[in-house]
């Protein structure tokens, strides 16, 4: 009883959200005094002076900075993107944009590696939520499926057709609606990020701009990051009839990129293909996805990151065969490209 009581009363008092992870404050997290105006030659109060600290540094705790502009939680970003060959959805005119790997989404590793999901359940959109536990195992707390509109509805009313208009061309799901995945994403990665907890939105919110916003973040990172056109300068291009090399792949993508991303396979596993019997390589042999690891400066909206290696908790950085040659990279099939 007296814990509920006090929790009400900093409600009233500070606004403090219940889908808050750090009990922010919802106010004056304007983030951007700092950028606008040096602060030597500004006098106001310090504490509306928001250095954009870069995550996972020694200044990244709550602490000593505001979670709503410094990345306190995920501070080990990942941008993601997928080469899908076909879409299952191209009879309702959902198809791949042509010649451009796809949007997976933007997630916010602890600096460690590890990660949680579905942090706020009072944003939950995803209609297929997986895993369907906040842990992924039975002891979790359960994430209901979303049964309410679609999070693509939630664009329209904020003016956000453009922004609309370039996610369905280029955050495209397989084998479900466009909106289902990016209700998935949001509810399973965006949540988890301080910068986009609801309290950061301050007084200017109105209901789904975190949605939004966070939409507009994973856009920018994206956009910055031309997998298929850093590919191609290295004279790696889709065929089903060549196969290419796992180490040309992380070569081409360090070059572009600045750092080594993670870089994941499909299909059958090596050893188990007629060029790879005998081999102990039991890597897959399809390339479909990559994933860019960022710090960020600031919180993730500034989407000022600063490229980090794959391997920087030592961890695997591909799940695909080794193995000189091994590696298919698909063209699209037919139709599924627009
Ligand atoms: C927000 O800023 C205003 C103006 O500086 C100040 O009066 C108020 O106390 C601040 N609120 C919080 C919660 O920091
Ligand atoms: C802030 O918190 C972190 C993590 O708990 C701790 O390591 C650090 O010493 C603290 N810093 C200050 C200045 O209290
Ligand atoms: C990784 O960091 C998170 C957040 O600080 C912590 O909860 C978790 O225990 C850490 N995991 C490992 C394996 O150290
Ligand atoms: C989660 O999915 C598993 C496997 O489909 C199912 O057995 C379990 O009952 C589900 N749990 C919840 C909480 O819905
Ligand atoms: C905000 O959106 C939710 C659906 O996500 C809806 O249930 C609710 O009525 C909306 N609130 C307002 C004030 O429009
Ligand atoms: C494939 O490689 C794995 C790991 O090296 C090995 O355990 C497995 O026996 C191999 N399978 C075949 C079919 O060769
Ligand atoms: C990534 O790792 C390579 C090889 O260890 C190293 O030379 C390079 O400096 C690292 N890059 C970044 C951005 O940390
Ligand atoms: C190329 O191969 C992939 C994977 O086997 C297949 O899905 C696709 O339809 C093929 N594309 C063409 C144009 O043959």
């Amino acid at each position: 009883m007296r814990l509920t009581t006090l929790t009400l009363l900093s409600s009233v008092l500070f606004g403090v959200s219940h889908g808050s992870l750090y009990g922010e404050s919802n106010l004056n997290h304007t983030c951007q005094l700092r950028l606008l105006h040096p602060p030597l030659q500004v006098p106001c109060s310090h504490r509306l002076l928001e250095t954009p600290y870069l995550s996972c540094s020694k200044e990244a705790f709550p602490n000593i900075t505001d979670s709503c502009c410094t990345e306190t939680f995920g501070g080990l970003v990942l941008s993601t993107q997928f080469w899908d060959t076909y879409t299952g959805l191209e009879s309702k005119g959902q198809v791949l944009p042509k010649n451009t790997w796809t949007l997976h989404g933007l997630w916010p590793d602890f600096c460690n590696g590890s990660f949680t999901q579905y942090c706020d359940l009072n944003r939950q959109y995803d209609p297929v939520p997986s895993p369907n536990t906040t842990t992924g195992t039975s002891s979790g707390t359960p994430v209901p499926p979303y049964t309410g509109p679609s999070i693509s509805s939630f664009l329209a009313p904020l003016g956000k057709l453009d922004l609309l208009a370039y996610m369905n061309k280029y955050w495209i799901s397989q084998g479900s609606p466009n909106g289902d995945f990016w209700g998935h994403e949001f509810s399973k990665h965006a949540t988890c990020f301080s910068s986009f907890d609801l309290p950061c939105c301050g007084p200017s919110y109105t209901n789904h701009s975190d949605v939004v916003d966070f939409f507009q973040t994973a856009v920018q990172y994206y956009a910055n990051l031309p997998t298929y056109g850093w590919l191609s300068a290295a004279g790696i291009r889709p065929s089903n009839a060549t196969r290419v090399s796992l180490t040309d792949l992380q070569s081409a993508l360090t070059k572009g990129f600045g750092a080594l991303p993670y870089i994941g396979c499909s299909g059958p596993r090596y050893n188990t293909t007629e060029a790879g019997k005998g081999s102990l390589d039991n890597g897959f042999t399809e390339l479909s996805e990559v994933w860019y690891y960022y710090h960020v400066y600031g919180r993730v909206q500034r989407s000022q990151g600063l490229p980090v290696n794959a391997s920087i908790n030592g961890g695997s950085v591909s799940s695909c065969a080794k193995a000189s040659s091994a590696l298919l990279y698909p063209l699209r099939a037919v139709g599924s490209d627009a």
